[in-house]
């Protein structure tokens, strides 16, 4: 099972590899002859990094691609594997939107000319693009709880509006739930053919980014998309905290982890000429470029190949980008060294892996409803969960990228319930830090639900270093 699972991982890989080589050279922005920095094509295949094997070396160009996730070929993934005499019992899956029009300008230029309408002629195409604009444009009468109601259905601006949802954007979440359907529908059957509405639950943060890329991901996951059985609620807090948003403590994390990364930025030299540069070209201060975030906006260009905008001073090019997404890589490999941000994560991510493991006792007791819970989040979402469950070295969240949950019945001895964690298609089951050593004892190829139990209850809160053995407790420390 291990080394076949291995096996369909490298083939994945592969080809994802295929895709990234090819598509370098097409993008005009990236001379054909990309310097690889002295890496190994072998160590370029990973998603998940491995710190054992992977030289120190990272390549931006290379890592904002991912970041692009551009739709290709379907993907293969390790989404629904298990052994026979495993039957799936429920899946919580937490997406970050799709590919979006950046939030902020880069200051006196022009901003970069996307159409975020849908159109079946223009790539990337996804064969469901036409039935889930004509679906989704007959509205949804009262599926929402307010205030989603007043929010568009899809992205339809021939200009994007800041923040909105792409085509790309789009096809990346129809292209998610076909993939997650085929799996979890098709060959698990998680769903009855009379599935009703309490067998979703459904969750979205107020932006019509994440509410579109839920609204696609089930257009491409269900059989049938019927309005009746659609009901999303909105969770106001991007940590979905719901009503246990309020901890000191964590707040106080965040400032330090904030302090970290202004000191951090003091440190690069390279950056600031950059900044520097990139203020005089656009004839602003560099106090004002620099908080405009322009990184944001140059992935923009970058992912959609328009070029970076020039001016009569000269033009913002791949050498600036280049320089600031690799300090950006080097900010997150500071952050998992100082532990801040994993203090601040643990705070922040413990409502939400309460509420879902709530969610998968309630599934194993027999009863029938949210069975696929969806949490359609942004990156400030994912990143602070995967960083509580130990999974720090994953990548920072692409567009579109899912974590997944999922929960399993063992057929022989139906009182025992295991999970397995993935990420972007990818088994991290056995990275996470409730899980490490559990394979080295065990053949089985999931975790005991009990160890993930015992982790969010109790253990996570270890890593904060003080007594506190609870989240209120560790959310009022004194003496922090
Ligand atoms: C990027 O744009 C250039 C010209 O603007 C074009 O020649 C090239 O084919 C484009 N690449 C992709 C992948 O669309
Ligand atoms: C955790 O979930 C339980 C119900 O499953 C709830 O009673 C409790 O208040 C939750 N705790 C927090 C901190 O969210």
């Amino acid at each position: 099972m291990l080394f076949r699972n291995r096996f369909l991982l490298l083939l994945a890989l592969a080809a994802l590899l295929a895709f990234v080589s090819l598509s370098l050279q097409f993008f005009h922005l990236i001379p054909v002859s990309t310097p690889k920095n002295g890496m190994s094509s072998k160590s370029r295949k990973r998603i998940m990094p491995d710190p054992v094997t992977e030289p120190p070396v990272t390549d931006p160009v290379y890592e904002a691609l991912l970041y692009c996730n551009i739709p290709s070929v379907a993907e293969r993934s390790m989404e629904g594997h298990a052994p026979h005499h495993f039957k799936l019992v429920s899946v919580h899956v937490f997406i970050r939107h799709g590919d979006r029009y950046p939030l902020y300008v880069i200051p006196k230029t022009k901003r970069p000319e996307i159409d975020c309408t849908l159109v079946a002629n223009r790539k990337p195409y996804h064969p469901k693009l036409e039935a889930f604009v004509s679906h989704m444009s007959k509205g949804s009468g009262a599926s929402f709880e307010s205030p989603l109601n007043s929010l568009p259905l899809y992205p339809n601006h021939p200009l994007c509006e800041m923040g909105e949802l792409t085509q790309t954007g789009v096809v990346q979440h129809l292209q998610n739930g076909q993939l997650l359907r085929d799996i979890y529908l098709k060959k698990h059957k998680l769903l009855p053919n009379d599935w009703s509405a309490d067998q979703l639950y459904l969750e979205t943060t107020g932006k019509s980014r994440t509410l579109q890329s839920g609204l696609a991901l089930l257009y491409g996951f269900l059989p049938d998309f019927d309005w009746k059985k659609i009901y999303f609620r909105h969770q106001p807090s991007a940590l979905f905290c719901s009503g246990s948003c309020y901890c000191p403590v964590r707040n106080q994390y965040l400032e330090k982890e904030q302090r970290r990364q202004y000191l951090l930025r003091l440190k690069n030299s390279q950056l600031e000429k950059t900044y520097g540069e990139m203020a005089k070209i656009v004839d602003v201060p560099t106090k004002q470029l620099r908080a405009a975030n322009p990184i944001d906006s140059m992935l923009c260009h970058f992912c959609h190949n328009v070029s970076f905008p020039c001016t009569r001073n000269g033009c913002v090019d791949m050498e600036h980008f280049k320089v600031i997404k690799t300090h950006q890589i080097e900010d997150e490999r500071e952050r998992r060294e100082k532990k801040l941000y994993l203090g601040y994560s643990v705070l922040g991510a413990h409502p939400i892996l309460n509420q879902t493991i709530g969610r998968m006792q309630r599934a194993t007791e027999g009863r029938k409803e949210e069975l696929f819970a969806l949490y359609s989040a942004h990156d400030v979402t994912l990143s602070p969960v995967l960083s509580a469950l130990g999974l720090s070295e994953a990548r920072f969240p692409r567009f579109a990228a899912r974590l997944i949950f999922e929960l399993w019945q063992d057929r022989g001895k139906p009182s025992e319930h295991s999970v397995r964690i993935l990420y972007n298609g990818v088994d991290v089951t056995f990275h996470t830090s409730f899980c490490q050593d559990h394979h080295k004892r065990s053949p089985k190829p999931m975790c005991p639900l009990e160890n993930l139990v015992r982790f969010v209850k109790r253990d996570m809160f270890v890593a904060l270093g003080g007594s506190g053995t609870n989240y209120y407790d560790a959310c009022h420390r004194e003496e922090f």
